[in-house]
Order: structure tokens, then C-alpha cells, then sequence
């Protein structure tokens, strides 16, 4: 992985929550939410947060007594999610790294993470991690997206800025968000870890948006692709994204787009 690849800060955060959360994110929060909230717990610790969109689906569903810490790496993104969440005292926000957690063993029922787990330079350790603040009997809920040819806007959003700097093609998309989608390698890495009992379900969406302009906007300018199209020139960022929106409504028409997405929804305890 980059050292570009985590930094989501500057107008990140801003196109990301606007545009990329809508498009992609909305739905799987939805699940990660349910599947958190099923076993009521009393303790949550959410890693790698982001602008929160599974903050805003879970606290709802959490006991009135919950505790639910909240956590990401890049402050900018925990403070852009403050200010779209409702005021709500169970909720304690943190800047935290999900590989070196400042939180005491066995202090929490459930540790969830949304697309997080593709940015931990070391999974071991991160899953690890995961598995230390965990009571016994606690469990480890989070997602990883499926391999970039399943993804269809990503998969062409790589393709077309590829054309842009076809020298030295910027891989963000494929390297990480989607570059850990084995099976076999995420239970292998999680039985590392220490965790027994593992459900690995895997889940086709549609992702949609108003226009072709909107998702390559989200992807090249809400992403940190944006840090790799503009280290290599800053000027050509439009011409970039204007590249990528053309693809789209070549392939998926020039009006409202939809496009498949698929991700695997993990749940590991033990
Ligand atoms: C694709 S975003 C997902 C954010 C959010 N969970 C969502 O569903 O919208 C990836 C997030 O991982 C965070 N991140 C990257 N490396 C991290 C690490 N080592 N520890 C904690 N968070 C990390 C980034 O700051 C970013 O917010």
C-alpha cells in the first residue's frame, strides 16, 4: 500500500461523504448496522469510521445504556463525521490507529469496522488488535470489498484515468479497497489472529447515482486516488475526472447510472 493511500484529509472527506457514502457506502452500513445491533450489546468500539455513515445507522439501533466509541486514523474524517451525526451521549469519538488501539483488553462486546480492514498495512495485527479489546465470547463484524472487476464503476473509473497516464497508471482503486477480497487469505489471516469461529457472507448491491459526472466526481476527487492523480500532475485532475465521467455514460447512459457492487460481510469471533 501507498502512504498516499490513507491519508483522507484536505476535500476528502467533504466528496466523500457527499458523493462516494451515497454511492457505495449507504447500503453495507445498513447491514454491518443490523448485524451489530442483533446481539444488543452493551460495549461497541467502531474502527476506521470514516465521515460515519455507520455511526448515523447504528447508534439508533444500540441499548439506551450502550457504550459506543468511535474511531478512525484521519481526524479530518471524524470531524467531518461530528458534524452530520445528532447529538448523542453513548457516543465517544477518538482518533485511533486500528493496529495500536488505546483501550484496555477485553473491554468491548463488539468491535466493527466498514471497509477499514483493506487500509491495515499489516491485517494480522490489525484483526489482532481487533481480538485484544474484545470480551470473551465477543465478535469482530466488518466488510471488505470484492475484487475491482466486480465493482463496475471503480473497475472503469481505474480504466479510464489509466488512459490519462498511461506511463504510470494511478492503481489506488484496485491496489487497496480492492485488493483484498480472497476468501480463503481473509480466513487464513483471521484464524492467524486468533479468531475460531468465522462467517464469511458475500453480498451483490447496486450502486446508483443521478449521473455519470457524480460517481467519477466521487471516485477521482472523494477518494484517495485524488492524492495519486494530482502527485503525478495537480492540473490534469479535471481532465482525470472528466475522462472517467465520459466512460461511465458510455457504458451506463448519460442520465441517472446504476452499476453492480459486491462486497464480503465477515463476522468472526472466538
Ligand atoms: C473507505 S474508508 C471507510 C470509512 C467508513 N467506515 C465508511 O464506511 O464510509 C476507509 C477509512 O479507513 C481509515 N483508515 C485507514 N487506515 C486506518 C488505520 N490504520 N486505522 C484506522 N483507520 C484507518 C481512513 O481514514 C478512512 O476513513
Amino acid at each position: 500500500m501507498a502512504e498516499s493511500d490513507k491519508v483522507f484529509a484536505g476535500s476528502i472527506p467533504k466528496f466523500y461523504d457527499t458523493l462516494m457514502v451515497p454511492l457505495i457506502f449507504q447500503a453495507y452500513a445498513a447491514d454491518l448496522a443490523a448485524l451489530v445491533a442483533a446481539s444488543s450489546p452493551g460495549s461497541v468500539l467502531e474502527t476506521a469510521a470514516g465521515s460515519g455513515v455507520v455511526t448515523r445507522a447504528l447508534a439508533p439501533k444500540l441499548r439506551a445504556d450502550a457504550r459506543y466509541v468511535v474511531t478512525d486514523l484521519n481526524q479530518a474524517m471524524l470531524d467531518y463525521a461530528v458534524t452530520r451525526q445528532a447529538s448523542d451521549g453513548r457516543i465517544e469519538w477518538r482518533q485511533a490507529d486500528a493496529l495500536a488501539l488505546p483501550f484496555e483488553d477485553a473491554s468491548f462486546d463488539v468491535v466493527c469496522c466498514q471497509f477499514g480492514a483493506m487500509f491495515f498495512p499489516d491485517r494480522v495485527a490489525g484483526f489482532a488488535e481487533a481480538r485484544r479489546v474484545l470480551r470473551p465470547g465477543g465478535r469482530f463484524v466488518f466488510n471488505v470489498w470484492d475484487r475491482i472487476e466486480e465493482n463496475a464503476f471503480a473497475d472503469d473509473v481505474t480504466n479510464a484515468v489509466a488512459a490519462v497516464f498511461s506511463h504510470d497508471p494511478p492503481r489506488f482503486l484496485a491496489r487497496t479497497p480492492h485488493g483484498y477480497h480472497d476468501v480463503a487469505l481473509i480466513r487464513a489471516e483471521l484464524s492467524r489472529a486468533g479468531f475460531a469461529d468465522i462467517e464469511i457472507d458475500t453480498r451483490e448491491k447496486v450502486s446508483r447515482a443521478s449521473s455519470a459526472h457524480d460517481v467519477a466526481t466521487a471516485y477521482c476527487q472523494g477518494t484517495p486516488l485524488r492524492n495519486e492523480i494530482e502527485a503525478r500532475d495537480a492540473s490534469l485532475l479535471q481532465l482525470a475526472t472528466d475522462r472517467a465521467t465520459e466512460a461511465i455514460a458510455s457504458r451506463h447512459g448519460a442520465g441517472p447510472v446504476a452499476g453492480k457492487i459486491q462486497a464480503h460481510v465477515i463476522v468472526a469471533a472466538g
